[in-house]
């Protein structure tokens, strides 16, 4: 069901595209009836283009993940490359109408160094690094099979985005967003003037030819920062300058800092352990640890009901284990009801909903499950002992799911060597599997055995020990200058 759909808005995609390139413009010449307007070069670059398609769906089938957020990207990845498409052929009709011979010094044919970074910039920022190098590639097809301007336009077209993509690579902040723009636009320059100069044109045509590239470029990456945030809007893809932002300023953030400190602790922790497997694995790294931050933020309404804040006053003592396991399921709902309210992202609601999947909250089921004084067992609902879910969808959202429950066992049971720690993450991920947690989330194998390795690291780093301090030599003043000095 899943793939027909996919198939269906790719071909939508591939011939909205082919329709923008090729077809005649309804308000174009009227001298001929429309369709006799179509010409046999248009019509070969039509096949070419639906042959690449072919090979785009191949690779789509081959390589793409098969999850909720990669059908997302995927019709996303289409519409930006509709975009490109009106881009190309905007600017070279309106050049071939009004910019041709206007300006002495710049040469007829300047239109096709306009610099290409806007769209494959932002499919890289939006979608990521390899799609922005997918992007580019089709960027220079499209030119290619629309206008055919010779070879070193259509290695410009591909090369100055891909510098682009290149300096923006790790977390696109503004400033390597704008430098990524002049970068791709110098680069094109240089293809400029080197075809250029081989053609043995006059020196104030290729200066012209190098500073317009170079200066557009500069300029289309106020046009990538100004429109981000609408199209991050529609689109409802997060950026890596979002991210940053939620992952560094926002009032639940203050509020779970100042009302729950032990759920605070635990959520930063729980984002620092999935960015590392993340990365690990190649997942969205900023995703995971900006989405974790928020994932216990349900926590809110009774901090004290949790292990975390209470300490050993707990209120769980004056309650029925269901009313408990209640209350503690509870943290999943009404976490997705403050997320509505201030508006989070819809991925970040997803991480909220997911991270105790369809779980057990053991403790007090296993409490439920105690024989009564009399000897005789309880019935016990398992049904109701359990989390809502759904269980993990995407692997960010796996990936938190499992660090949240390995933080949470690890501060259960002392952990002396590297042998437990790795013994509880195989015995907790084991669990998980086995339960059916992760069967919806596109995580493989080799990805949990990489995970598990990433794991095991970071306990090792939370639970170093320093050599203990000789007892002698500690006194109230040499420790207070030891605390001091941050030794
Ligand atoms: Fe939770
Ligand atoms: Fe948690």
């Amino acid at each position: 069901m899943k793939l027909k759909a996919d198939a269906w808005l790719f071909g939508a995609g591939i011939l909205g595209i082919a329709g923008v390139l090729f077809l005649p413009l309804p308000w174009g010449d009227r001298s001929l009836p429309w369709f006799e307007r179509l010409t046999p070069a248009s019509l070969v670059s039509f096949l070419a283009w639906l042959l690449a398609a072919g090979g785009f769906w191949a690779f789509k089938t081959r390589f793409w993940p098969n999850d909720a957020q990669a059908g997302r990207q995927l019709r996303n990845a289409i519409l930006l490359m509709v975009l490109h498409a009106v881009l190309l052929r905007a600017t070279v009709e309106l050049m071939a109408a009004y910019g041709a011979g206007r300006w002495p010094w710049l040469p007829g044919d300047a239109w096709v160094w306009m610099p290409w970074f806007v769209v494959p910039g932002l499919t890289g920022i939006l979608l990521g690094g390899r799609l922005g190098v997918l992007a580019s590639l089709i960027g220079g097809l499209m030119l290619y099979l629309l206008a055919n301007p010779g070879p070193w336009p259509v290695v410009g077209c591909i090369v100055s985005p891909l510098a682009g993509i290149l300096l923006m690579r790790r977390s696109p902040t503004r400033n390597r967003v704008l430098r990524a723009g002049a970068g791709s636009g110098a680069l094109l320059g240089v293809v400029a003037a080197i075809e250029y100069g081989l053609k043995g044109q006059a020196v104030d045509a290729v200066a012209a030819a190098v500073l317009l590239p170079a200066v557009i470029g500069f300029f289309s990456a106020f046009v990538v920062l100004a429109i981000l945030p609408v199209l991050e809007w529609m689109l409802g893809e997060l950026s890596d300058v979002t991210l940053i932002e939620y992952g560094t300023d926002h009032p639940l953030l203050d509020q779970l800092r100042e009302e729950a400190p032990g759920t605070w602790h635990h959520s930063v922790n729980v984002a620092d352990l999935a960015e590392k497997a993340a990365a690990e694995i190649g997942a969205r790294a900023l995703f995971c640890k900006a989405s974790a931050l928020y994932h216990d933020i349900g926590k809110l309404k009774e901090p004290a009901l949790f292990a975390e804040n209470s300490g050993a006053g707990s209120p769980h003592h004056q309650l029925d284990p269901l009313t408990s396991a209640q209350k503690i399921k509870e943290h999943v709902t009404y976490g997705l009801e403050l997320a509505r309210k201030h508006r989070l992202p819809r991925a970040f609601q997803n991480i909220i909903a997911e991270h105790h999947g369809v779980s057990l909250v053991r403790f007090f089921y296993a409490k439920a499950c105690e024989p009564r004084p009399d000897g005789t067992k309880p019935e016990v609902d398992r049904a109701a002992f359990c989390y809502p879910g759904p269980p993990p969808s995407t692997r960010e959202s796996g990936i938190v799911a499992l660090a949240d429950a390995i933080e949470a066992a690890s501060r259960s049971v002392p952990l002396k060597s590297e042998g437990e720690m790795r013994a509880l993450v195989r015995k907790l991920i084991a669990d998980r599997i086995s339960e059916g947690e992760l069967a919806a989330c596109p995580l493989t194998l080799a990805d949990v055995a990489r995970i598990e390795t990433a794991f095991v690291v970071w306990l090792k780093g939370r639970n170093h020990l320093r050599p203990a301090y000789p007892e002698a030599t500690v006194s109230a003043g040499s420790l207070a200058e030891r605390t001091a000095t941050g030794s």
